[in-house]
């Protein structure tokens, strides 16, 4: 009989049940015996000092516990800090924490919390409680703050430096022939997972279990140990279904250390939920910004130099941008490069990651001018592309680890057509009655993380001839549990069906938080080592075992199929796991694995590439624009479950498409908060807005970045999505579309 491998194989998510039965349970429905709620209130001013805190009325009304803020809720134990939780370590989201003096920072700043027995009763008492305040003067947006912004040391939680230079950006610019210069605003956006954030809290004497919805619950358990002050053993993080993220669950936001708070105050089970408007002032979002750039060229396309620097807002206490400058620093052979990042301190929360952080911004910049400048020169923008092509990582000289950009424009642009191409980009000379028809392309870029603490896994093999694989990692509905039991079957040797994965806690082997997209390469690293450990480990016993009919052979003659260890080419020899494991009276095998990730200094540029294409229809009377068809061709280096990964590129092109076309969250000045926090009025595409979408993934083979040489699929598929609409848009009218979203009223 011949096994399929299990790698790649389109296995169904293995938490797919459970999530359209209703039966999964996400965190606030965790309801432990006599579990109560709190309710956040939140200050409606958005600079200031509390003057007043009059909790009289809520404190009689009905089932109400307590009433908490700065007055009487305890201090934190450690200030916390800006670390993001790429490393699998403590990640606060910002270095403030709510309720601990009187100072107002942003509007929706938690000011008291209201624990009820019901959460009817906990809303109903936080409308009650009385909240007084000295307001002053504020800044929310980039408009406000532009004549004091400054230039950042370093941003994204101290990962990148705030300037970074390569060659001589002046020299490059008089070596031009071509300057092309614009600037490019990009509405604040925000994350709008369908399970908003949500924590439930239960203290057993001095043991906190917490079920959290989280990307990374080692983070979750660091972060609140250390801000509570006990030792993170006596934390234990639950987060098994997490109803979506996209960045917004990454960083460890106040609201599971307040609902442990709550629970050692009222000594009893808390239940803390954010509403969707709480998401949007207290669990970060991408930053509103502005970006300038400017490119040199020769006549033949070549870039000499580019220069860039963005500007945005940041909260009042952390210094964070999104790393917009990447993919213009890493995408072309450009000897001259100069990037900044100024900010302006903003009475907001601070931003943090949402769905390809800095890449989504930054591609759609350098990408929508490099069709300028392939417009300018009369070159075909595939073909300007490709003589610009980084045979090595532009920022260091280094190899790529892999790379396959060249093959995704070839592939990209045979199955969009791209070659019979009109390339006039004249309003209206393809045209269907009032629709004008165009069509453009975009590169991708994302890079592969391997900044991190080694990658733990556990595998186990029963004598009923069963697996579990166990790591701590959530899935934040990718499909990484999935994958984890197809790793685990292709190293032990059997089927995915007889492998049971555990997730989601912390009592199991830790793992890196699933950011950065690099969650499926960090845990199959993990689980690969674990399971092959445990292969070997029953192989050589069986090998050693007199009993066995295996006894003395040589290791490397070994194969194991659907559990059965057999001398390779005679399938029918031999003996399954569970035979020898019977014999020997053993009801089970283990082995823990860990994986070490490369580091920074692997000497290897590490990122996925990819291609995007697409074709408008816009009607300018009605200001309309239609996408028609999606095409992206990624090289995501090996595909665990071309299923999942499939989703993940193409859920993240739509990204792309409402990042093009939708998304904006508008901060009303006056009044120095979120216009529109709801789903009601914060657009995100629907089907009726999504067009045929194609994707192809190119596998290519990378030594470096994992033992299976996995590159993340999470993020790069919203990459250049945006710029590829844009372009399309200008082929099909003429004009150029520099700040997104592209809205009607800007077509019109
Ligand atoms: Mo992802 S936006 O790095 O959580």
């Amino acid at each position: 009989m011949s096994i399929p491998p299990q790698i790649g194989r389109g296995v169904p998510r293995a938490d797919a049940h459970a999530k359209v039965t209703g039966a999964a349970r996400y965190s606030a429905e965790h309801r432990p015996t006599g579990a109560v709620h709190a309710v956040l209130v939140c200050s409606r001013v958005p600079s200031g000092r509390i003057t007043g805190i009059d909790a009289s009325r809520a404190l009689v009304s009905e089932g109400v516990l307590a009433v908490l803020s700065h007055l009487n809720l305890p201090r934190v134990a450690a200030q916390p800090r800006l670390i993001p939780s790429l490393a699998g370590t403590t990640a606060h989201g910002q270095s403030f924490f709510p309720m601990q003096d009187e100072r107002i920072h942003y509007a929706g700043q938690p000011v008291a919390m209201v624990v009820a027995d019901t959460l009817e009763r906990a809303e109903h008492a936080a409308e009650l409680v009385g909240v007084d305040y000295a307001e002053e003067p504020w800044t929310t947006t980039v408009d406000q703050g532009r004549d004091r912004a400054y230039e950042a040391e370093h941003i994204f939680g101290g990962f990148v430096p705030g300037r970074t230079d390569r060659g001589d950006v002046e020299a490059g610019l008089a070596e031009a022939e071509t300057v092309l210069e614009s600037t490019h605003r990009f509405a604040a956006n925000h994350h709008n997972a369908i399970e908003p954030s949500a924590a439930t809290a239960v203290w057993e004497d001095s043991k906190l279990t917490l079920y959290d919805t989280t990307q990374g619950p080692t983070a979750t358990r660091l972060t609140v140990a250390e801000l509570l002050g006990v030792p993170p053993s006596n934390v234990r993080v639950v987060s098994e279904f997490v109803g979506g993220s996209f960045g917004g669950k990454a960083m460890i936001w106040a609201h599971p250390t307040l609902a442990a708070m709550a629970a050692q105050h009222v000594r009893a089970p808390v239940t803390l939920a954010l509403t969707r408007a709480q998401t949007f002032s207290n669990t970060g979002h991408r930053e509103e910004q502005e970006h300038t750039l400017t490119l040199g060229a020769r006549s033949d396309g070549t870039l000499t130099a580019i220069r860039y620097r963005k500007l945005s807002p940041t909260s009042h206490f952390d210094d964070w941008a999104e790393p917009s400058l990447g993919p213009a620093a890493q995408l072309y052979a450009c000897p001259n490069f100069e990037g900044v990042y100024d900010l302006v301190r903003a009475n907001t929360m601070t931003p943090t990651f949402m769905r390809a952080p800095g890449e989504g911004t930054g591609a759609f910049v350098i990408e929508t001018a490099m069709d300028e400048l392939a417009h300018e020169l009369g070159l075909d923008p595939l073909e300007l592309r490709l003589r610009n092509h980084a045979d090595t990582d532009p920022e260091t000289g280094n190899p790529w680890s892999s790379k396959g950009l060249r093959e995704c424009y070839a592939r990209g642009a045979e199955l969009f057509g791209w070659h019979s191409r009109d390339p006039r980009p004249v309003q209206g000379a393809r045209r269907e009655g009032d629709w004008l028809l165009g069509t453009g392309m975009a590169s991708a870029v994302y890079p592969v993380y391997s900044v991190m603490n080694p990658q733990r896994a556990r595998a186990r093999v029963y004598a009923d001839g069963r697996a579990v694989v166990e790591t701590g990692c959530s899935d934040i509905g990718t499909g990484a549990a999935t994958v984890m039991g197809q790793v685990a079957a292709e190293a032990l040797g059997m089927q995915s069906e007889a492998v049971t994965v555990h997730y989601g806690d912390t009592e199991l082997p830790n793992t890196v938080a699933a950011v950065g997209s690099a969650g499926a390469g960090a845990v199959s690293a993990a689980v690969h080592t674990a399971a092959r450990k445990l292969r070997d480990q029953l192989v050589a016993q069986a090998l050693a075992d007199q009993g066995s009919p295996l006894y003395g052979a040589d290791p490397d003659e070994i194969e194991v199929r659907s559990g059965r260890m057999s001398l390779r080419g005679s399938p029918g020899t031999g003996e399954a796991y569970g035979e020898m494991l019977g014999r020997n009276m053993t009801f089970d095998a283990e082995a823990v694995g860990s994986w070490q990730p490369p580091g920074r200094d692997s000497g290897y540029g590490t990122a996925t590439f990819g291609a995007q294409f697409a074709e408008v229809a816009v009607d300018p009377g009605l200001g309309l624009v239609r996408v028609r068809r999606m095409t992206g061709v990624f090289a995501p280096g090996r595909v665990l479950n071309r299923r999942t990964a499939h989703s993940q590129l193409m859920g993240g092109m739509l990204w792309g498409l409402g990042q093009a076309l939708l998304e904006a969250t508008h901060m009303e000045p006056n009044q120095g908060r979120w216009a529109n926090p709801s789903l009601g009025e914060y657009l995100v595409p629907v089907n009726a807005d999504t067009p045929d979408v194609q994707v192809e993934m190119l596998e290519v083979e990378d030594r470096v970045v994992n033992p299976l040489g996995v590159k993340g699929v999470g993020e790069i598929g919203q990459v250049g999505a945006a710029a590829a609409i844009a372009n399309a848009l200008f082929h099909a009218t003429g004009r150029r579309f520099r700040d997104l979203p592209i809205t009607i009223e800007s077509v019109m």
